[in-house]
């Protein structure tokens, strides 16, 4: 397993994948690594003939400074399970100057409506630093294709704006997202929840499942009473947020449009950790 920390290294050993026609595949993680990450770089070796994963916890996409501090770290563990997994893997690790050279700031972008709902509404400037992050690794990689979870749907759509925009040539693969044998959607985040709490958590993939399920019979508002009174049922955990809209636009659910595809989008505060989960409904 290779690990590189700075762009200067890295640019070399790209160049020399480059001028062997490699096909390059990115795999982008904030570290923690768990069996979601694992499952995008499986996918990713099967497509691509060399897979960089890179390790950074990007400062600019937090809109609060305690949660970037509390966000999981645990790089020794991380390198050991990359290892693990892969000798050939390509390891990008590098430190906040090396990215951002003293200058922490976000690109802003005009993403029209998928940035002002959601995560996007919930935490301003989040997609503004997830983008600048995103064009900083494919600008230094120039990746046939760039690996992403369907967990976090809506900052797929973000990059394939970005894609669109600036980066025609990489293909997005959206890889699906990895459960727990309860249904809990994997996150690094799930390290920051008691064991009882994340036993509780099964819940959020069960509700989901019943939007699916009833989403045509059951009138929308109705829906949403009903989501709020079964996640708030239990002690600590609170709805931030469940709406159903539009699978690619993001447009707010059209009750009389039910030729659409329609995704269900829930977000839970459990003990003041933000999970988020979604579903496509039809
Ligand atoms: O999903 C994540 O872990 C991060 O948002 C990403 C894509 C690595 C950018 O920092």
């Amino acid at each position: 397993m290779t690990i590189v920390k700075n762009i200067s290294d890295l640019s070399n050993i790209i160049a020399d994948q480059y001028s062997k026609s490699l096909k390059i595949g990115l795999v982008p993680t904030m570290g923690s690594l768990h069996n979601g990450h694992l499952s995008l770089i499986k996918i990713a070796k099967e497509k691509c003939d060399v897979v960089w994963v890179s390790i950074f916890i990007n400062p600019t996409q937090f809109n609060n400074l305690k949660d970037y501090e509390s966000y999981p770290k645990q790089n020794l563990n991380d390198i050991k399970i990359l290892k693990s997994v892969s000798s050939s893997i390509y390891v990008f690790f590098p430190a906040v100057n090396e990215i951002y050279n003293k200058k922490i700031v976000a690109q802003k972008f005009k993403f029209d409506n998928i940035n002002k709902v959601l995560e996007g509404k919930k935490r301003p400037g989040h997609f503004d630093g997830v983008a600048t992050i995103i064009m900083k690794l494919f600008k230094i990689f120039k990746p046939s294709m760039a690996f992403f979870g369907e967990k976090d749907y809506q900052q797929t759509l973000i990059v394939q704006y970005i894609i669109d925009n600036y980066f025609p040539n990489i293909d997005l693969i959206i890889c699906p997202t990895i459960r727990n044998s309860d249904g809990l959607a994997l996150s690094s985040r799930n390290k920051l929840i008691s064991d009882q709490s994340i036993n509780q958590s099964k819940i959020i993939f069960e509700i989901l499942n019943f939007v699916k399920m009833n989403f045509s019979k059951i009138e929308y508002n109705k829906l949403i009473k009903i989501v709020k009174k079964r996640i708030e049922a239990i002690n600590k955990f609170e709805l931030e947020y469940f709406e159903i809209r539009e699978n690619i636009t993001l447009n707010s659910y059209d009750p009389k449009n039910q030729k659409n595809n329609y995704r269900a989008f829930i977000c839970v505060k459990i003990e003041g950790v933000r999970l988020i989960d979604n579903l496509l409904i039809n």
